[in-house]
């Protein structure tokens, strides 16, 4: 486990800054002059899930929301105004919503654990597990963590779709896909979940397709 103090931290900020000026002249300089990310993640802010890293993406790259169980709420403005930026502005022209197996959030929201004020934002993978109640129960108990990581992203991917920043976008033919998907804490791997979204049609189809893949997939 990591033993780094506060100071450690400028240590490295400085050794990296420098490692990349070494290795690539003028890095900085360059993304000084705009940001222009083909790529938005919206991901868990669990600390094992750095979408830069699991992607290997570099800074300048992806345009990132993070937030407990990776929620996308169509009241919430900051979620909203990100996506909004990033496709109004930025012109990203995918979008991922990634969960991941072994999420706490998603695990409270299962077993209806108390963990404080997190338990109303977590209200809303609750949901998710009530809509899909029938599917959840026909797995066996081991498995009904992993299945609401999955179905949670596919139904935030329907919440970014839904959204009229989206809806807006394609009406206007702007080329933006979204994408579910779920990483794995234990061995670094994503998994696609099959909930890639391209235009304005087609929805209804797609997530039933996912959903079926849900109760479908091998597990081990
Ligand atoms: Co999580």
């Amino acid at each position: 486990m990591s033993t780094t103090s506060i100071e450690d931290l400028f240590v490295h900020n400085r050794e990296w800054a420098a490692q990349v000026e070494r290795e690539r002249p003028g890095f900085f300089t360059g993304l000084m002059a705009q940001q222009k990310p083909k790529y938005m993640w919206i991901g868990c802010s669990d600390s094992r899930v750095p979408a830069n890293q699991i992607s290997g993406l570099e800074p300048g790259e992806v345009f990132v929301h993070r937030n407990v169980a990776n929620v996308v709420v169509p009241s919430d403005l900051n979620c909203l105004s990100t996506i909004q930026y990033s496709v109004d502005h930025l012109k990203v022209e995918h979008l991922m919503v990634v969960g991941h197996y072994g999420c706490g959030g998603v695990l409270a929201a299962l077993e209806g654990l108390r963990l404080g004020l997190v338990d109303n934002w977590t209200r809303h993978v609750r949901d998710v597990r009530d809509k899909h109640i029938k599917l959840l129960e026909s797995l066996s108990p081991q498995w009904r963590h992993d299945a609401l990581c999955e179905l949670n992203a596919i139904e935030q991917v329907v919440n970014v779709a839904q959204s009229t920043v989206l809806q807006d976008a394609w009406a206007r033919g702007q080329k933006i896909t979204l994408h579910g998907w779920c990483y794995s804490i234990k061995n670094g791997l994503i998994t696609n979940l099959e909930m890639t979204i391209p235009g304005i049609g087609g929805l209804g189809e797609v997530h039933a397709a996912a959903v079926d893949k849900v109760a479908q997939r091998k597990r081990d």
